[in-house]
């Protein structure tokens, strides 16, 4: 289950591949997180697609970046004995909810459509449980991004940081000239996100033995201490009111120019895509500096739960359309995400998009390709919950760094019972 190697990532030819059709009518009740603007607008693209082949879209939103909420809401709807069609889910939450022998199987039109040959080996890890396919994955998004206004990286000399002391640097002159360096909602998962790039950015091994391994040594050492040091250093960017922020009015700060920099994943690109803005010209995308060559992923997936036949073939028709190319294509596009499948063009897509798929392949094929901890994709929610915990309290100040990795060892321990 750890292992994380993506297959082959080389765009091939999109020659045989053939769609098929189970459903012409029916519906589905789709239970997702996706409220902010730009999900709101690639989540559209998915919904048309249904409607467009007379399949009714009941919408169930629980908004809540990260997903945390909506996998309350849906606890209570499995308990209840009465789950959607579909849920957006991530990593080991699908592979929990698998073995509570409540979900669907998605074989017929997996095996059909020949699924095993163009999804990545690393999101089949998570799409399957015990060898049969139960979610369809939309996208691969990365965390290890950082989002910055053209205008304050100009005005702060116009050099995008390769690294750490360049960040810190170019941080320091946006302050100096008066705006917040950087925006930040103070919510454990997006404090968990800046983690994994800061975390990453002391060295593809740390991450791998910290986060994906979990070794005590790692989660509890020197670096991690630095790791915490740095943390700690990005809070002295983050203005006043960053407690509770939404992801997504922290992007707006740095798309109306009144924060210089986000650290997020490329579902922020969404946001500035749906506010009209052109990277290249009114932002930026770099990789997290001192990140560069690696990345962390998470694959949102569409989790099929065990429905009755009235309603089994919509939903075998929604994991369809959800693997075509074509949609692959252009939910992609707006969501700020790359395609899950490894033969879809790259075309359609802007310098960040086409940025995030190069990086993708070539992180693979490294073997610096690993499941982002903030977003359920290098340990199961009870030791991710443990990790946020920690990071959180530590970002707020209560405790200090040592303290911080010396108490990251006894919460993961703990954890894994
Ligand atoms: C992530 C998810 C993204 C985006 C983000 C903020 O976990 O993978 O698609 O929705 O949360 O809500």
């Amino acid at each position: 289950m750890r292992k994380l190697l993506i297959g082959t990532m080389l765009a091939s030819s999109l020659v045989g591949y053939a769609a098929t059709s189970f459903a012409a009518g029916g519906s589905v009740e789709v239970l997702h997180w996706w409220t902010s603007g730009g999900e709101a607008a690639a989540l559209d693209v998915l919904k048309k697609k249904l409607e467009s082949q007379g399949i009714t879209w009941k919408d169930m939103p629980v908004a809540g970046g990260g997903g945390e909420q909506a996998m309350t809401a849906l606890r209570a709807r499995v308990t209840a004995g009465d789950p959607p069609t579909a849920v957006q889910a991530l990593g080991f939450d699908i592979t929990d909810w698998a073995k509570q022998g409540v979900v669907g199987d998605l074989g017929e039109v997996a095996d059909k459509e020949g699924w095993d040959k163009v999804i990545p080996t690393a999101l089949q890890n998570f799409a399957k449980y015990d060898g049969k396919w139960i979610a369809a994955p939309v996208n691969v998004h990365s965390t290890n991004w950082v989002w910055i206004s053209k205008k304050a990286l100009d005005a702060a000399g116009g050099k995008e940081p390769t690294n750490w002391d360049e960040f810190v640097a170019m941080l320091d002159k946006m302050k100096a000239n008066g705006i917040t360096p950087l925006a930040h909602g103070g919510q454990a998962w997006q404090d968990a996100t800046l983690f994994d790039a800061v975390v990453l950015g002391l060295g593809t091994d740390f991450y791998k033995a910290a986060f994906i391994d979990l070794d005590p040594a790692a989660l509890g050492g020197d670096k991690m201490v630095e790791a915490f040091d740095r943390m700690k250093k990005l809070r002295s960017y983050v203005d006043d009111d960053f407690s509770g922020r939404d992801w997504n009015l922290a992007s707006a700060m740095v798309i109306q120019g009144k924060a210089g920099a986000q650290m997020m994943g490329d579902w922020a690109k969404g946001e500035f895509l749906k506010a009209g803005q052109k990277p290249g010209t009114d932002f930026v995308c770099i990789r997290f500096p001192g990140t560069q060559g690696a990345v962390t992923f998470n694959s949102d997936m569409f989790m099929m739960f065990k429905v009755g036949d009235d309603k089994k073939a919509a939903q075998l028709q929604m994991a369809s359309d959800i693997e075509s190319p074509d949609f692959q294509s252009s939910f992609n596009v707006v969501k700020g995400s790359v395609p899950a499948r490894t033969d879809v063009p790259d075309t359609a897509f802007d310098d960040c998009g086409k940025k995030g798929i190069k990086d993708l392949a070539e992180a693979n094929s490294s073997g610096k390709l690993f499941g982002s901890m903030a977003h359920g994709y290098a340990v199961p929610a009870a030791i991710k919950n443990a990790i946020y915990d920690v990071v959180t309290r530590h970002f707020n100040g209560d405790v200090d760094s040592k303290e911080a990795a010396k108490e990251l060892v006894d919460a993961v321990a703990a954890a894994k019972g």
